[in-house]
């Protein structure tokens, strides 16, 4: 069977009519961020079944406008942690209590670039719900102009050692109720985050039900608050194609404007001089995180930072590209932490591989941009559609016939390429 066949078999056979889950058996509901790429993999061949993608998840939304990261259509006893942890929420659905990185904007624009009288309808049919998610995010998730986050699971690189000094200067609840986990029986634990930290997430998320998901209060006594360069950007390109859609839809987009004027000011918030990249920051401490992530790179996606800081990453990436086989590592091989098969400690990420190309390409880093589109796809041919893969090796981690990697393969090599793919 080709690859674009086994890409497709996987989605169709991780769909659960109209949503799709990104795996089977570790991740059984619908995710947030999984959904937008997944939606761009289906376009390449039913664009219909892609757009129910996207409306699915708006089925999720809070009344104050988050979408949630997950949305529990069931109680799947085989996840964990599931509704009864997270608590009441207050969507139509029960959810998760964070939000995840908002590519949605950025796949609709993408998914109705044609501009046919029915791709604009279907942009109308979600402009005003994608606007109201992106005014939450203002109202709760931004502080010195930055975008931050509550909890690391927010920022969809759920264990990535950006998160440690965030994570370190926070307790365990000392009434942290008892749980078990379940991520570990369906895959290795050596590729799955730590059981301190654990303890920490889960910290969180019962403070939050705590202030009974009160996002107000979350942000301004949770325990954990920093600055992502991954919310930050990916909100930024958003925005700039919800102002293009606005403008397709004659819609006023001065709202939109100071938005994008302020995420474009604001990345400093996030510049770490010392290592020449954008990096997370602690908010409390005001302390900047230590390694070169792949998330530093996507200020390229969001079209940010100055020449110097560009080039700065540029050499960043340089100099990370003649240590490992496969680009991009979810974090620095030169910096603590680096393990190259534990989750987001080392291993390349097929989402992410895909905006940070994008917007290499865009910035005429054709060279760099090639490579990090090349690498996965010779990873996914060598070891087939993992979650993500092991950077020095190739080899697959955590979740096979994974959503995402499929559709980020049929992005690149499928039926009918989506045009402004990378
Ligand atoms: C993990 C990832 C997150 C993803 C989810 C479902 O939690 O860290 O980014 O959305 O799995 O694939």
């Amino acid at each position: 069977m080709s690859l674009n066949d086994q890409a497709i078999d996987i989605l169709t056979g991780n769909d659960r009519g109209g949503y799709t889950i990104p795996t089977k058996g570790l991740y059984p509901y619908q995710w947030n961020w999984d959904s937008a790429f997944i939606a761009l993999g289906i376009a390449s061949y039913d664009p219909d079944r892609a757009w129910s993608e996207v409306t699915a998840l708006l089925d999720g939304q809070w009344p104050d406008g988050m979408i949630p990261s997950i949305i529990f259509r069931s109680d799947d006893p085989d996840y964990f942690p599931g509704p009864a942890r997270w608590g009441k929420t207050p969507g139509a659905m029960p959810s998760t209590g964070v939000s995840q990185p908002p590519v949605l904007a950025s796949v609709v624009r993408q998914l109705n670039a044609g501009g046919s009288p029915a791709e604009i309808a279907r942009m109308r049919e979600v402009f005003a719900p994608i606007m109201k998610w992106h005014r939450w995010f203002q109202s709760s998730r931004v502080m010195h102009g930055a975008t931050v986050t509550t909890h690391p699971w927010e920022t969809g690189r759920d264990n990535c050692p950006e998160w440690n000094i965030g994570l370190d200067q926070m307790a365990v609840a000392p009434d942290l109720a008892p749980y078990v986990r379940m991520d570990n029986k369906h895959v290795n634990p050596r590729f799955r985050p730590s059981q301190e930290q654990y303890d920490k997430y889960l910290t969180i998320v019962q403070r939050g039900e705590e202030m009974g998901w009160d996002q107000n209060r979350l942000l301004h006594e949770g325990p954990f608050l920093m600055a992502d360069p991954t919310l930050h950007f990916v909100l930024l390109r958003a925005n700039r194609d919800l102002k293009a859609m606005a403008e397709i839809l004659g819609e006023d987009t001065a709202e939109i404007d100071t938005w994008i004027a302020s995420g474009e000011a604001s990345a400093d918030y996030m510049w770490n001089d010392a290592l020449g990249a954008f990096t997370a920051r602690d908010v409390k401490t005001g302390a900047f995180s230590t390694g070169f992530s792949n998330a530093s790179p996507l200020c390229f996606y969001a079209d940010a930072g100055t020449p110097e800081q560009r080039g700065r990453i540029m050499e960043n990436m340089k100099r990370i590209a003649g240590k490992v086989r496969f680009m991009l590592p979810s974090w620095d091989p030169d910096a603590d932490a680096f393990e190259p098969q534990r989750y987001w400690c080392g291993p390349v990420w097929p989402q992410m591989n895909y905006m940070v190309a994008e917007g290499l390409a865009r910035a005429g880093e054709v060279e760099m941009a090639g490579r990090i589109r090349e690498d996965l796809s010779a990873a996914i041919r060598q070891s087939g559609f993992w979650e993500c893969f092991n950077p020095l090796t190739g080899e697959g981690c955590v979740g096979n016939n994974f959503s995402w990697t499929a559709a980020v393969w049929l992005t690149w090599h499928g039926p009918q390429p989506l045009r402004g793919a990378a």
